[in-house]
């Protein structure tokens, strides 16, 4: 989740990377850096937390006359928000930048300490430079050093390199990330992660395919695929920035729905082993002690905290205990020693949740943060922190932020299983398994976007909607509810599905709408027995479920059922999908909600 630019001409070239790196930020903004070339001599500058801190660094640097230079702006997924672990990242005489994960960084890394080099970060990125000044070494042919490197690579990248041993060009090679190159009118060159970074400067791009890579100077782009060159495929670049930064969706949120698979996989990586889930941020002491948790949390965070108790319980054998973080401040509670407090936050600003924390770390309680945004309030006064690797998430209705924290919650959950041999060996491999499958689980397929899309016109009125789910899909009917009401402004409840009948089943009728999840994998018959009591009562029914419901008027058909897991992460989906497409349909900014701010600082 990080964004690159890069650019060859004469104009001033940190003015012009910073400007695009600002295009970028959204996608990530805990450190950023760049590198600048001119006459054999580069100057590289790194700065911690947000573009501005890089800004007032390079403050008094400016180049003159032609010269080229990289820039990056990174969203943490190894290693720590610090300097060094910033980008551009140096060899001896080279600098990189690099987008995505380079899957064999491990073993590429102790192949070249082996050999001396020494690496100064945590990165993956690192072993990118050193590897191409060793082929470099062995070559003394810059494209052949850098063709050599690229092919050892494995992962997803997309990579900017310079090198003082061949000053001119800048060599880029993309696989699984984006990557753009483009050309202005004067021929100067431009490259971006995306086109937000390019619009305004380049006028013709060309969009780089998988397994393109080489070198671009200002006598023209090279590019080879296959070790064979390839015909540019060059295209006018039209648009404006902010529907560049939707990537084409219409709405932050719609983007960030079909973000899940990626960012999913990102929480899960490095952290589900073949055997065993491992957090570099815990040892397996921290739980010394602790017989209880307490988690607390606001929104859709609490919605994620109140689902995840139900497996901490039942898989962990701890008491999970679960409250929203403005009630539980001001009720005087009970706090044991023995209770790890868990706060669950996305943006790590949430006055509520800040304050519960601070009162729990006063109490003594050893305490743990869920927090999507590393050097926030809540991550700098937690003892730990898991990092749910969501990326920028700008919809105000929370998505992809729930989801990784469900993830990281259900990590968590088997971590403790583990240490406490609650599970057996055989029981967590079934786990481990089942989150691999989530990234695929959670793909939105165009039939399912049609039929929600579709399926939304009949939902425009009402007196209201019930989400109903039993045991942990309780939790996603809260959540289901809460994405609808706040982006449709139509009333939603999610309910217990067994509660229906001890209140709120007197409001049935067919204005009544009742989306009822309905897994095959928990409770399948009892939710069965619910949806047919409000089918009895004229209630209009959607049911999202595997098996195929006769009785409701709509239904969405889910597919993964192997896993109470992967169907909680499919249906999830879908209640997001018929949020956006409800509130699309009445004409709402699905993005910025009436009366709600993306990060609630005031209590
Ligand atoms: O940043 P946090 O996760 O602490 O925010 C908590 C809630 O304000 C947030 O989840 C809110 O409910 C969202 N708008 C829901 O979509």
């Amino acid at each position: 989740m990080c964004g690159i630019v890069g650019y060859i001409g004469k104009s001033e070239i940190k003015d012009i990377l910073v400007d695009g790196l600002r295009e970028l930020e959204y996608r990530g903004y805990d450190s950023a850096g760049i590198a600048v070339l001119q006459q054999d001599e580069i100057k590289s500058y790194k700065a911690v937390g947000k573009l501005i801190n890089l800004e007032e660094k390079t403050k008094d640097f400016a180049s003159e006359g032609f010269g080229l230079g990289i820039g990056h702006t990174r969203w943490a997924t190894h290693g720590k928000p610090t300097e060094l672990n910033a980008h551009p990242h140096l060899g001896e005489f080279s600098y990189v930048v690099h987008n995505g994960i380079i899957e064999n960084y491990q073993e590429l890394k102790a192949m070249l300490q082996s050999e001396g080099v020494t690496f100064l970060s945590q990165t993956d990125t690192e072993v990118i430079v050193h590897l191409f000044e060793k082929n470099y070494k062995a070559l003394n042919d810059p494209m052949a050093a850098f063709e050599k490197t690229v092919e050892t690579l494995e992962g997803a990248y997309a990579v900017l390199l310079i090198t003082k041993v061949d000053p001119d060009k800048i060599y880029f090679a993309k696989h699984g990330s984006p990557m753009i190159v483009g050309n202005d009118d004067n021929g100067d060159i431009h490259f971006g992660s995306s086109d937000a970074a390019l619009i305004g400067k380049a006028t013709e791009v060309i969009y780089l395919d998988d397994g393109d890579y080489g070198y671009t100077s200002v006598e023209g782009i090279n590019i080879l695929h296959n070790r064979k060159p390839k015909a540019l495929n060059k295209k006018a670049l039209i648009g404006d920035k902010i529907s560049a930064q939707k990537g084409g969706f219409r709405f932050f949120m719609e983007k960030e729905i079909y973000e899940q698979s990626e960012v999913l996989g990102d929480t899960l990586i490095g952290r589900v082993l073949d055997d065993k889930i491992q957090f570099d941020e815990l040892d397996e002491n921290f739980f010394d002690g602790i017989e209880e948790i307490k988690i607390c949390a606001c929104g859709t965070s609490y919605n994620s905290g109140l689902a995840c108790s139900y497996i901490f319980e039942r898989q962990a054998k701890i008491k999970a205990t679960v409250e929203v973080a403005s009630e539980f401040r001001y009720k005087e509670p009970l706090l044991t020693k023995n209770t790890l407090f868990v706060v669950i936050s996305q943006s790590g600003e949430t006055a509520d949740t800040l304050e519960a924390l601070k009162m729990a770390k006063a109490a003594g309680l050893k305490t743990l943060a869920i927090c999507n945004v590393d050097n926030s309030s809540i991550v700098r006064i937690a003892d730990r922190t898991i990092l749910a690797r969501a990326g920028i998430e700008k919809g105000v209705a929370s998505t992809k932020a729930f989801a990784t924290q469900v993830m990281a919650m259900w990590m968590l959950t088997i971590y403790v299983a583990q240490i406490r041999k609650t599970m057996t060996p055989q029981e967590i491999k079934v786990e481990l398994n089942a989150m691999r499958h989530i990234p695929t689980t959670v793909v939105v397929t165009d039939k399912l976007h049609e039929k929600m899309k579709r399926l939304s016109k009949r939902y425009l009125h009402g007196h209201g909607f019930f989400f109903i789910g039993r045991d942990m899909f309780y939790p996603l009917a809260l959540e289901g509810a809460l994405k609808l009401k706040e982006i449709s402004y139509l009333h939603a409840e999610g309910y217990p599905a067994g509660e229906m009948k001890h209140g709120p089943i007197a409001l049935a009728d067919s204005e009544l709408f009742t989306v009822a999840l309905m897994p095959k994998t928990l409770h399948f018959d009892k939710i069965k027995s619910n949806v047919e009591e409000l089918a009895a009562r004229d209630a209009t029914i959607l049911a999202i479920s595997p098996e195929r419901i006769e009785l409701t008027d709509d239904y969405v058909h889910t597919y993964h059922s192997d896993h109470p897991m992967s169907e909680f992460f499919e249906m999830m989906v879908v209640t997001q999908l018929l949020a956006l497409e409800v509130s699309i349909r009445l004409g709402n900014d699905v993005d910025m909600p009436r009366n709600l701010a993306k990060s609630v600082t005031v209590e």
